[in-house]
């Protein structure tokens, strides 16, 4: 039998229309309005549209967003410059650094020089410190989006075997922690580049997540019947946006999948909008 289909992108209309109410009461009450600083260095065509999206999505509950654009020449100080800028003031609740950003400019000190108060993607040493001790103020968002999507599903967690593949500091990382805490209670594998006879991994799998930024990587057979299978990866191809998951042979064997695009994705981007009203509940009460 065919994979139930996680729908991600309902899931994030729903929890968007959530969101809106939210914000009108907090606007009411507050007499302001939270606000996103986007800031968007150098004219990567994918970058512009991740931004135009967030600010979309940011416009649609009511929550404020200001683009600050910059040259690709733009030097480390001048960005740092801005972000000390917009660090203090209080019209802005949450700031945004859309990466990559160009080779001139060291990525980790611009994370770092985003205050820990506005740092509504959840990168800066001091939230991952916080993320891990389980006391977290921002959840990153990809993997929020990930939690969120298994939780609204009712899928169970505690107890479960979670296997993510892929290592990095943005999801697999962060999710692998996050699913292993008190509350989620699942046993984590992280699996990576280096792991040996990964399928036979793989298939021990309750939940598989995948955020390995390669196309069609998980295939039929590295699948238990029965599993669920969130797929994070977005790679372009001549066939168009496909995950890292081979969609139409693992929903064959999958109890649940997501889709690509319509899973994680639309997840992700509703995650920000959270932080955002959060980091303005937060400036208002000075917490
Ligand atoms: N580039 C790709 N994903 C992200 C993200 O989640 N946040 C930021 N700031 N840049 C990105």
């Amino acid at each position: 039998m065919p994979a139930n289909i996680l729908d991600g992108k309902s899931l994030a209309r729903q929890i968007r229309s959530e969101l809106r109410e939210e914000v009108i009461d907090f606007i009411e009450n507050n007499v302001t309005i939270p606000t996103l600083a986007a800031v968007l260095v150098g004219d990567d065509p994918a970058s512009e549209v991740y931004v135009r999206n967030k600010r979309r999505d940011c416009e649609e509950v009511g929550i404020g967003s200001q683009l600050h654009k910059l040259p690709a020449e733009t030097t480390q100080e001048e960005l740092l410059a801005l972000i000390g800028k917009l660090n203090k003031d209080d019209a802005v609740h949450g700031i945004l650094v859309q990466l990559p950003v160009p080779e001139q400019i060291d990525t980790d000190r611009v994370l770092e020089a985003i205050s820990p108060a506005k740092d509504v993607d959840a990168f800066h040493p001091q939230n991952v410190g916080r993320l891990v001790q389980n006391r977290p103020v921002y959840l990153p968002c990809t993997p929020h989006g990930c939690v969120q999507l298994l939780k609204r599903n009712n899928i169970e967690t505690s107890g479960k075997h979670v296997v993510v593949v892929g290592r990095s500091d943005i999801v697999g990382k962060p999710l692998s922690v996050m699913l292993a805490q008190r509350g989620a209670d699942a046993t984590v594998t992280l699996c990576h580049s280096r792991t040996a006879d990964l399928p036979s991994v793989t298939r021990l799998a309750d939940i598989l997540v995948v955020a390995i930024g390669r196309p069609n990587f998980i295939t039929a057979d590295m699948v238990k019947p029965g599993a669920t299978v969130i797929d994070v990866g977005i790679n372009r191809t001549d066939d168009g946006l496909v995950g890292d998951v081979d969609f139409a042979a693992v929903s064959e064997v999958a109890g649940h999948i997501t889709p690509v695009p319509g899973g994680v994705g639309p997840l992700t981007r509703v995650m920000l909008l959270v932080n955002t009203l959060n980091a303005a509940r937060r400036l208002v009460t000075s917490y």
